[in-house]
């Protein structure tokens, strides 16, 4: 809940009146302090009610006491995500959670790393922030660099992870990471953890094993559990389980959790005997329920090119191997790819591959992340991207590992 100064807590009753509005019950004292706590802190009383009251209800498991105004268009999957994000203190007051300090490996423009802070706006629902602290990140790819530290505010380390793994803090409660996964991707060349770019999970494995954190959290594509990749796999579990670490791994769809896209990457969450296991987050959506491209796109029908908001597009004619696949207005996005070369999935509806802001929207990322370099490289930071908002469901399982 949004912190007013010099108020602790508030002591309020809020009911729907007999005209539908909502009416909130304050003592003629209690109403003196929260008006001067409001004017201190720069908040309106109804913004203030609206955050304690969605954050009250996330918390007891009620239905929201106010409707999300902008999600129309998504009237049942809204209604679960809503239920089911912003879960906080629940006496009416806030609390102060000490930061959980983390490493961030392989960040890249920072998809996971948005997702464990949290604090940002999807489809019209606010994914709350999140205790976790980036004390350490790291790319080789200049450009996602910039992207990061421009989105995230935060500094970002440019370079190979082989000369500055050495720089690395002493102690870190979390380690983070999506290894590099162009040597297992079915779009890749299959050459297994022994390829040159996937072996450098190995260096997540160091890192691990120097800084002994609490909590790690690796990511990777879901086709390392192929059976063709059974030795790479089996080789990744092995390392991590050798680190002294009770390690769960899953499949996850995103689109199972607000994500337009059904996009499976595989997670590997290591514990250490001090913490609470990991217990993977709840699916908030199914099938019948997941966002589709159209409820996730319409609104960007009608906006021109505009490369300030990255709303820029491929003109790659069709190609004979792939990319050629038109997003199904009805259904959710396929997987956005880093490595497709302009190849690109089309547009359900226009004559045009999807823009780089559409892109972004299938990986979840906010409006107003913006990202940086031509066509080519944003393309390839979208699509290496852990989608944020299902990076935020992990983090905040995560998150009860520490209770
Ligand atoms: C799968 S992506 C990670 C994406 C990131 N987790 C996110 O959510 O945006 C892997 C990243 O590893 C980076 N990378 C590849 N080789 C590297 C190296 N030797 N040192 C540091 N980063 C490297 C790539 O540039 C890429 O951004």
């Amino acid at each position: 809940m949004r912190r007013l100064r010099h108020v602790g807590y508030v002591t309020a009753m809020a009911q729907h009146g007999k005209s539908g509005r909502i009416v909130v019950d304050l003592e003629p004292e209690e109403k003196r302090r929260l008006y001067a706590a409001l004017s201190l802190s720069g908040l309106t009383f109804k913004d203030w009610v609206r955050d304690a009251a969605d954050r009250f209800c996330a918390d007891r498991d009620q239905p929201p006491l106010f409707p999300a105004n902008d999600t129309a268009t998504l009237p049942a999957a809204s209604e679960r995500i809503a239920s089911s994000i912003g879960v906080s203190a629940g006496n009416g007051t806030e609390t102060i959670q000490t930061p959980i300090s983390v490493v961030s490996m392989f960040s890249g423009c920072g998809g996971m790393d948005l997702g464990f802070r949290g604090d940002f706006d999807f489809l019209g629902h606010k994914y709350r922030r999140l205790p976790f602290q980036v004390t350490w990140a790291n790319d080789i790819n200049a450009f996602a660099c910039k992207t990061y530290s421009r989105n995230l505010g935060a500094e970002i380390l440019s370079g190979d992870v082989n000369n500055l793994i050495g720089t690395m803090p002493n102690s870190a409660d979390v380690i983070i990471g999506g290894f590099p996964c162009q040597d297992i991707s079915i779009n890749g060349n299959g050459a297994g953890v022994n390829g040159a770019r996937s072996g450098l999970y190995r260096s997540m494995v160091e890192a691990i094993s120097r800084i002994r954190p609490k909590v790690f959290v690796a990511e990777n594509v879901a086709g390392l559990l192929n059976t063709n990749n059974e030795s790479s796999y089996r080789q990744v579990l092995r390392d991590f389980i050798g680190l002294g670490y009770n390690v769960h791994h899953q499949v996850y769809t995103a689109a199972d959790y607000g994500v337009p896209q059904t996009r499976e990457r595989v997670f590997f969450v290591g514990t250490s005997l001090d913490v609470n296991s990991y217990v993977p987050p709840k699916q908030v959506l199914d099938r019948a329920t997941w966002i589709t491209a159209e409820q996730a796109l319409a609104d960007l029908e009608a906006l021109d090119r505009n490369p300030g908001k990255n709303h820029i597009w491929s003109a790659a004619k069709k190609s004979p191997e792939q990319g050629n696949r038109r997003l199904r207005a009805e259904r959710p996005g396929y997987t956005i790819r880093a490595e497709c070369h302009g190849n690109i999935q089309f547009h359900y509806k226009l004559s045009r591959r999807i823009s780089m802001r559409e892109a972004a929207r299938i990986q979840s990322f906010p409006d107003d992340f913006v990202f940086e370099g031509g066509l080519r490289e944003i393309e390839r930071q979208v699509g290496n991207a852990v989608p944020p908002v299902l990076a935020w469901h992990i983090a905040r399982a995560v998150l009860d590992c520490f209770k």
